[in-house]
């Protein structure tokens, strides 16, 4: 699959001004926000979604549909299961809706091109900071105007590990379970509470490796391939390549991924 297949959108942009306007105009619906009181709902236990996750992805899907009529569309909060067999827009409208119900300031909008199994392009956009990560298959990453490249550390010892802990209580119990016996062994860890900033901030060597356990397609379809094209790896837990479908992931700097993983099998 290469770029130059990809179709235009009816106002004349390329996918990728349009993946960034329309996480750009989200971003704005989340900084309006930001700090008020929202109506919550709790899809699951920690799990929680408001209105500004609808309102965000109501703004993305009218920004899609009106520059690609009939284009698929796999959001977070549509619950649809679109195949993505043909080109399929993969949309988080608010990635980290835990902090920003807290009035945590770490949240992002997630809008990634895939299609098969090929992820195409990929914008995570921290609207707070003002910081737009951006990637296309084959033309490295950006944060900003300012190409991106994974850490360089190549021991545990110097890493910041990042990871979080998802909806299942199974899973998260076992990523803790790593983080616990890692200790000792890193320099640092963090919880981050936004997948796809994990895996963005993997991407500019801000932390060095991030793991998760229980993952959708719109938490990370930008963020793999930010990684891999800013010079990192993302493999699943037996360390196959990982797909945006997922459950699983590690996501590193590729120098740290083999101590990571025997690591884990060690114990
Ligand atoms: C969640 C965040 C969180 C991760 C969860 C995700 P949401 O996304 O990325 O850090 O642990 O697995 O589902 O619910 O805030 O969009
Ligand atoms: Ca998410
Ligand atoms: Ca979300």
């Amino acid at each position: 699959m290469t770029l130059n297949n990809l179709p235009l959108a009816k106002s004349g942009k390329n996918a990728l001004e349009v993946a960034i306007a329309a996480a750009k105009g989200a971003g704005e619906i989340l900084l309006a926000h930001f700090g008020s009181r929202k109506q919550i709902k709790h899809k699951s236990q920690g799990n929680l979604v408001t209105e500004v996750d609808l309102l965000s992805e109501k703004f993305i899907i009218k920004l899609l549909t009106g520059e690609y009529p009939g284009c698929n569309i796999l959001s977070e909060e549509l619950n649809s299961s679109a195949p993505t067999i043909d080109y399929t827009w993969v949309v988080d409208p608010l990635d980290g809706t835990n902090n920003y119900v807290f009035g945590i300031p770490f949240f992002c909008v997630n809008v990634a091109l895939v299609k098969g199994e090929d992820i195409l392009v990929g914008v995570t956009y921290d609207p707070l900071r003002g910081e737009l990560f951006r990637t296309e298959s084959g033309r490295g990453a950006y944060l900003n105007d300012s190409p991106i490249q994974v850490s360089k550390e190549s021991s545990l010892l110097a890493a910041v590990i990042g990871f979080d802990l998802g909806y299942s209580q199974e899973r998260g119990r076992e990523m803790l379970d790593a983080a616990n016996r890692l200790w000792g062994q890193i320099h640092c860890v963090r919880l981050i509470g936004s997948s796809a900033l994990g895996l963005a901030y993997v991407a500019c060597g801000r932390i060095s490796l991030y793991y998760h356990r229980y993952l959708f397609p719109w938490d990370i379809a930008s963020g793999l391939l930010l990684v891999r094209e800013a010079g990192g790896m993302v493999t699943g837990w037996q360390g196959n390549p990982a797909s945006f479908q997922n459950k699983e992931i590690i996501a590193s700097n590729s120098k740290l991924h083999h101590e990571f993983m025997d690591h884990l099998a060690e114990h």
